[in-house]
């Protein structure tokens, strides 16, 4: 990181609503010489259980409990005195700072989200101090891989009601030579499984990652409706784009069952791997995001044996981008992969030490967004920064998901000729 010595002056946080009409918290930060930043911080549906507490006021007056009134002040009364004067750009030691004065292993006392979105608006107004664009604050003059995108254009489990049981169906455009033609093909994908839903007479309503959500009869039904849209789209399934899953299993995971409702199946951890041995043999399928739940190690090590040779196994709410987690799976060849996301640890000094060392050891990194978004487009700029090479970021639909491709877009024309866009590199085992 280059450094400016602006120190840290004000911080305002503030109350705002998220994508799907819940409090979250924003803070403005302003340093010594003016300069500024500003970040809002996402929130999950389908929540790892390991991860780092999102502070909510419980008040059942207002907004169902769901208010962030005291992560506010939190920001606002306590945060604020401990880290005034603070050089922003010593990003280490501001959010080292932010951890003692939290002083619990999950950040429970502030909350996570008052942390991050402090610690993301000083990395900001930092990178505004030194007049960089974040994605060089944080990467430097190496930043310049844009990422594929995984884009969840059929959205299902706890992101849509009665869709699917698996919770996303992504389409992973490999084929394309940049990041905009890779969002062109992806989009037009988007468009063609509307009309593929439209024709069989169901429904066109999108869910909380703006990919559409019909009721299906099946799993399996959904997978087919993306290849007729591929098809439709003049691609080709298992040469110009993939198929990414993320069943999201910890949310159908009952009594060491994994409950299939729309299957009508009840498999066991060695079931459940079969049936997605049968999937990735029948279908174009590039990886599989927690496929089994967030406790089931001894699962996650099974599937990575039988199916790791073949196909990126993402581990999501297994490692809430947390680095012990992650230690655990590098130690027990329990993925080949991790999801990462700033708010499940709580500041970016964590999720930076989370992406080299998983870098470190070859393993792939995806930089994820929530299904509770803001227009807050800092998780585009961090994907570049540490040259992930992919990105998840939701259907090409909702302001708060186009928010991220549209800042992607504007990375890649800054970057010119010097951007590199990785195509099925990315995927590669
Ligand atoms: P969440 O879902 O943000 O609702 O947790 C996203 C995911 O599981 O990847
Ligand atoms: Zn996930």
């Amino acid at each position: 990181m280059k450094s400016t010595k602006a120190t840290i002056k004000r911080i305002k946080a503030r109350e705002i609503l998220d994508s799907r009409g819940n409090p979250t918290i924003e803070v403005h930060l302003e340093l010594s010489d003016g300069a500024t930043g500003i970040a809002a911080v996402p929130s999950g549906a389908s929540t790892g259980k390991y991860e780092a507490v999102e502070l909510r006021d419980e008040d059942k007056c207002r907004y169902n409990g769901l208010g962030v009134c005291k992560a506010v002040s939190n920001a606002n009364d306590k945060i604020a005195p401990a880290i005034a004067g603070m050089i922003a750009s010593e990003q280490a030691k501001v959010d080292q700072r932010l951890i003692e004065l939290d002083g619990t292993a999950n950040k429970s006392k502030l909350g996570a989200n008052a942390i991050l979105a402090v610690s993301l608006a000083t990395a900001k107004a930092a990178a505004n101090s030194a007049n960089l664009p974040l994605y060089r604050y944080l990467g430097g003059t190496s930043a310049r891989l844009l990422p594929v995108p995984m884009m969840n254009i059929l959205n299902g489990g706890k992101h849509a009601a009665d869709s699917t049981d698996i919770q996303e169906f992504m389409v992973v455009p490999t084929a394309a030579t940049s990041f905009s033609q890779a969002l062109q093909m992806g989009t037009e994908i988007y468009h063609s499984l509307k009309k593929a839903i439209k024709v069989k007479g169901l429904n066109t309503n999108v869910g909380d990652e703006g990919g559409f959500a019909p009721s299906l009869a099946s799993n399996k039904q959904a997978i087919e409706l993306i290849l007729a849209a591929i098809d439709l789209a003049g691609y080709k399934a298992g040469n110009d784009c993939f198929i990414a899953l993320d069943p999201a299993a910890s949310s159908f995971y009952n009594d060491g069952k994994y409950m299939l409702s729309k299957d009508g199946l009840t498999l066991t951890s060695d079931e459940m791997i079969g049936y997605y041995a049968r999937w990735v043999s029948s279908y174009p399928i590039i990886s599989i995001e927690d496929g089994l739940d967030e406790d089931d190690w001894s699962g996650w090590v099974s599937l990575t044996s039988k199916l790791g040779r073949k196909i990126k196994l993402i581990g999501d709410d297994l490692y809430t981008t947390n680095l012990e987690r992650l230690e655990r799976g590098i130690s027990q060849k329990a993925s080949n992969a991790i999801l990462i996301k700033l708010n499940q640890v709580g500041t970016l000094s964590e999720t930076l030490a989370t992406v080299k060392r998983a870098q470190q050891v070859g393993w792939t990194v995806i930089i994820s967004h929530r299904s509770g978004e803001t227009e807050d487009t800092t998780i585009a700029d961090l994907a570049v920064a540490v040259g992930s090479g992919l990105i998840k970021t939701g259907a090409p639909c909702r302001s708060e998901r186009v928010a991220k491709y549209n800042r992607l877009l504007a990375i890649e024309e800054e970057l010119g000729a010097d951007a590199r866009f990785p195509g099925k590199e990315a995927l590669i085992i």
